[in-house]
């Protein structure tokens, strides 16, 4: 049994938020951290409004609610991280940014705690060789929304050490989630097979072959899938599917992750998907 007791969150964004929601529930004390005191106060605003909802939709009691709450605190001083025994960072997608926080957490959280990522596209190898604790660093890449979606794609580092992995395992079971273990390789396993999926989607609209709702309705209902692949990338974000088939086609080499060029396209005309009203379907 691990000893992970309590949590520091890095980002107070869409994934910071729900993670730290999870967390609380599951009975962790959470320290939910961004740089911006005005992404905290929304954060944490956010994490009451869905508890209450939960109350009201008789998800969970009103005591537990209050209990959960109980268990946040928020902060900008990266210091106040110093005590936690694990650390999920859920900061913007950009490698430089990752890599700083890395090397500054490595300086001011206690040494025997783990470090992890839930970046969906960024090697944990590299971010890890940004720290002295390789092996105590590892990703949790959970899918969005985090309250909503059952699974943490577990990312083992080169040097992440089988402790580490059992620990993060165990934390993300007591949050009610479904850990599958992957390797440390581009785009992970859901990435490395939901984007070129997506991307295949937007060649078929490319070329003509369908439209986007009949590509839709082709794969909802001939596939079963809950969602069509075009909705679906409107839902993550146009420029998000991007980065990760450039994140593919980088770190694997191989033609078959080109990014279609309309998809590029979009994303240059701002067309980014459900956040910012227009994708390929307008919302
Ligand atoms: N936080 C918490 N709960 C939420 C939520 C949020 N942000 N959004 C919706 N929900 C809950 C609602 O409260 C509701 O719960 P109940 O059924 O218990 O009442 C439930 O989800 C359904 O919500 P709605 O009926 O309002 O909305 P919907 O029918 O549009 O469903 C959804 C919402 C389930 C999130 C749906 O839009 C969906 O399935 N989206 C795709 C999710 C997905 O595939 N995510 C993975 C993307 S890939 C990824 O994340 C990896 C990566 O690296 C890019």
């Amino acid at each position: 049994m691990s000893d992970i007791k309590s949590i520091g969150v890095i980002g107070a964004g869409q994934m910071g938020r729900g993670i730290a929601q999870v967390a609380i529930q599951a009975g962790f004390g959470v320290i939910l951290y961004d740089i911006a005191e005005e992404s905290i106060t929304k954060g944490a605003d956010f994490i009451k409004n869905q508890l209450n909802k939960g109350v009201e939709k008789s998800k969970w009691s009103d005591a537990d609610a209050k209990n959960a709450l109980k268990k946040l605190t928020v902060s900008t001083k990266l210091s106040d991280l110093s005590q936690v025994d694990l650390v999920i960072e859920a900061a913007t997608e950009n490698k430089k940014i990752k890599f700083e926080l890395f090397k500054k957490l490595d300086e001011v959280v206690k040494k025997e705690a783990l470090l992890v990522s839930n970046t969906s596209s960024i090697s944990i190898t590299e971010i890890a060789a940004q720290t002295k604790r390789p092996e105590k660093v590892a990703g949790m890449h959970f899918m969005n929304p985090v309250p909503v979606m059952k699974l943490v794609e577990g990312i083992k580092g080169l040097e992440t050490s089988a402790e580490t992995f059992t620990a993060i395992e165990e934390a993300s079971k007591k949050m009610g989630k479904v850990f599958v273990a992957v390797k440390d390789m581009p785009g992970f396993a859901v990435n490395r097979i939901l984007m070129p999926m997506i991307n295949e989607a937007v060649y078929v609209l490319h070329e003509g072959i369908a439209s986007v709702k009949d590509i839709d309705a082709a794969m909802t209902l001939g596939t079963n899938q809950p969602m069509g692949p075009l909705t679906l990338a409107d839902f993550i974000g146009l420029d998000t599917c991007l980065a990760i088939m450039e994140v593919l086609f980088d770190g694997l080499g191989d033609t078959k992750y080109r990014p279609c060029p309309l998809l590029k396209q979009y994303v240059a005309a701002g067309r980014l998907g459900r956040k910012n009203g227009k994708g390929f379907y307008e919302y």
